[in-house]
């Protein structure tokens, strides 16, 4: 790598260094960082900007334990997260594709935000049979549909520890990255 590539790379480590954080200590998250967070995540792009999502901003550890309870294993981020995101979608077939990805663009800028704040995030998925209880604890309407809830929080000591040797968590560059055409073998 030449000086201009390492400055690049550099450059970008903050978003290389965002991780999913699972395990949060119990220091609040200031109300300024959740409401910044908030507005990265309406500021996201989406298809043709109609910007289907509605975002719940949660704050009450009790809401945030029960949503936890509710689907588990996958939401047990929510055990120990201080405070959470739900994203909020509209519930129509044809405009499934599009929406999750509208949802994963939102909800991986949450975790960018999270991260550049010194805070961590964890994406939660609520499978289809947990979802009414999830609905019923947030008061979803009708015609809507929560899918990813975004546990935010301070990570503990342990979630801040490399979860791996540096460089094994992701698949080889050449593994990954081609070069202008698919490889021949
Ligand atoms: C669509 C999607 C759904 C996910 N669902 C969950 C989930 O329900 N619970 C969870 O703890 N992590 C969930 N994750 C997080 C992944 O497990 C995580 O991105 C992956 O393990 C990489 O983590 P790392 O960036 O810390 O290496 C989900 C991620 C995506 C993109």
């Amino acid at each position: 790598m030449n000086d201009l590539s390492n400055f690049a790379a550099d450059r970008v480590r903050p978003l290389v260094r965002v991780r999913q954080i699972r395990d949060f200590s119990d220091r609040p998250i200031a109300p300024a960082d959740l409401d910044a967070i908030a507005d990265v995540a309406r500021w996201s792009g989406s298809s043709q900007n109609t910007q289907p999502w509605r975002f719940i901003v949660i704050r009450e550890r009790d809401t945030i334990r029960r949503l936890a309870d509710a689907a588990l294993p996958q939401t047990r981020a929510l055990l120990t997260a201080t405070a959470a995101i739900a994203i909020v979608l509209p519930d129509e077939a044809g405009g499934a594709v599009s929406h999750a990805y509208d949802e994963g663009r939102a909800a991986e800028r949450i975790l960018v935000a999270a991260s550049l704040l010194g805070l961590g995030a964890g994406i939660t998925w609520i499978l289809p049979d947990a979802r009414a209880r999830i609905d019923s604890i947030l008061a979803i309407p009708e015609g809507r549909l929560v899918r990813t809830i975004v546990a935010l929080g301070d990570p503990s000591e342990a979630a801040r520890a490399p979860k791996s040797a540096p460089g094994t968590a992701r698949m080889p560059r050449n593994e990954v990255v081609f070069e202008e055409r698919w490889p021949t073998s």
